[in-house]
């Protein structure tokens, strides 16, 4: 791919300063899948200081061997030297959050790294792969050991990196927020949403600002409609104790669905900082128009699969109520209050144990006014999230032969044609990567948390309230999702890409 034009300094990868960090979940099922495989990516491309070690924290009983076989375990094709060298930055020390004699052990325990390399120099990382419901008293404790105080000289930093969700509706959010500027100022706070640390989502802000191809079309002179869908093959799978609390609404919705759609209908941010892109996010997001919960039903389906296609269904999974009423599937129209998008409908789907497993986003322009050549079909352009990252533009084109017939023509990219050379990092890499360079651009603010919440706390207290009002639909596991969803497009004139 060539690239001789872009600016430096957005395309040097920088290595960060050296830091501890201090993973609470060291053990649990993201770390296992995501965090250390994405730690050992970040050791093999030298973007982790070589002075940096990374420190398991949990109930579980490890010491800092046991705890290096389960980081070894989870990078079974990696390179056994490159993998020794990088378990040798591990080592563990168990903490329980009631119980502040772990907390002073663990302190002892960074005081004893600080002094092994670059005294002093030690910034520290702490995450949080741990359930919403241990944020509070793990951060309680290590402010009680006071190990989130930022050392008066040196500049020597503690960052937190926190799961979604942020909350559980916009009252619970708030008493989060409100908890952590007790202990830590914004600056400090780093809320991820893997989905920014995507490639593919990245791109949208290039694709749209950095090419002069786009922009003017970009609105609802040209742009009929947005489809943005997220479709998961996977049911539940063990996660059911967290899945019954949270539903799909706040599990997809409220947070990666709405971020991808904030990036794709922003206005332009006034310079390409975290900054500017989040004021821009921010003001989208507030433009959203607030759903109309005495016609709900006209503009937001809820689903859950039942059985279907050999596979169970949600009430019959593993730690599921057998009477649950939590959603597994939604669908939503919705209206965007600025003058770019006035008129435009914006259709977002997401589900578990749909036919494929999908994310993209789809634009459909306004068919030609030209009726040259008859009715034509509208040109499109979708962007693949995953998998097959990529995009996609449908136009009409003469079709070889004879006769002046049309067709679509795909002018299609995908990255797997660029290769190894461009081999994307996992989201999580960029994510750990950002959080050590204090660069907050791909991270969430609390604000724009704030603003997702007053936008589905109605609905989640509407489904609570008035089961009756939005039924919950069922869909058989495998499927396209409840019919109810396809009539939110048909009802419009539109469908639903199909899920391929
Ligand atoms: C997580 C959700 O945030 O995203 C999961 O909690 C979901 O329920 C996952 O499966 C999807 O992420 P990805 O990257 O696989 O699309």
């Amino acid at each position: 791919m060539r690239n001789t034009h872009t600016p430096a300094r957005f395309c040097l990868e920088v290595s960060p300063a050296p830091c501890v960090l201090v993973l609470f979940g060291g053990t649990g099922d993201l770390a296992r899948r995501k965090l250390i495989p994405s730690l050992f990516q970040l050791h093999t491309r030298e973007l982790l200081h070589a002075t940096s070690r990374i420190v398991g924290c949990g109930r579980t009983e490890h010491d800092d061997a046991s705890f290096r076989d389960v980081a070894r375990n989870t990078l079974p094709s990696a390179n056994p030297d490159e993998c020794d060298a990088f378990l040798e930055r591990f080592s563990y020390v168990r903490t329980v959050d009631t119980d502040a004699s772990s907390f002073r052990r663990l302190t002892a325990h960074l005081d004893a790294l600080d002094k092994l390399d670059t005294p002093a120099a030690f910034n520290r990382l702490y995450y949080f792969a741990v359930p919403q419901t241990s944020y509070q008293p793990l951060i309680a404790c290590l402010a009680g050991a006071g190990l989130l105080n930022e050392p008066d000289a040196g500049g020597a930093w503690r960052h937190l990196l926190l799961e979604k969700p942020f909350g559980s509706d916009t009252s619970s959010a708030a008493a989060l927020d409100t908890f952590l500027h007790r202990y830590v100022r914004e600056d400090q706070l780093f809320r991820v949403d893997h989905y920014l640390g995507k490639d593919t989502v990245q791109n949208i802000l290039i694709l749209r600002f950095a090419n002069s191809l786009f922009e003017p079309v970009w609105c609802a002179s040209y742009i009929d409609h947005v489809q943005i869908t997220v479709s998961e093959t996977l049911g539940v799978e063990h996660r059911a104790g967290y899945y019954e609390q949270a539903g799909l609404l706040r599990d997809m919705f409220q947070n990666h669905l709405l971020e991808m759609l904030a990036l794709i209908a922003m206005e332009p941010p006034v310079t390409f900082s975290a900054e500017a892109i989040h004021t821009a996010k921010l003001a989208l997001i507030r433009a959203i128009r607030v759903f109309p919960v005495d016609a709900l039903e006209t503009c937001v389906v809820r689903g859950q699969y039942r059985a279907g296609n050999g596979l169970p269904g949600y009430r019959e999974e593993l730690g599921v109520d057998p009477a649950s009423t939590v959603e597994t599937f939604s669908a939503m129209k919705l209206w965007i209050d600025t003058p770019r998008w006035h008129g435009v409908p914006f259709y977002l789907r997401s589900g578990k144990r749909l036919a494929s497993r999908t994310s993209e986003i789809f634009l459909v322009f306004k068919p030609s006014p030209n009726k040259l050549f008859g009715k034509a079909a509208p040109d499109s352009l979708v962007l693949k999230v995953q998998p097959d990252e990529g995009m996609c533009l449908n136009l009409q084109a003469k079709r070889p032969g004879p006769k002046l017939c049309m067709g679509e023509l795909p002018l299609a990219f995908n990255y797997a044609d660029l290769g190894a050379e461009l081999d994307a990092p996992d989201a999580y890499a960029r994510l750990l990567l950002d959080a050590m360079l204090h660069d907050h651009t791909l991270f969430v603010r609390n604000e724009t948390i704030a603003a997702a919440w007053r936008l589905f706390t109605p609905v989640l207290d509407l489904w609570q309230a008035k089961p009756d009002a939005c039924p919950l639909y069922t869909y058989p596991a495998g499927s396209d999702g409840p019919k109810a969803a396809g009539h939110l497009m048909t009802r419009d004139g539109r469908a639903w890409r199909p899920l391929i």
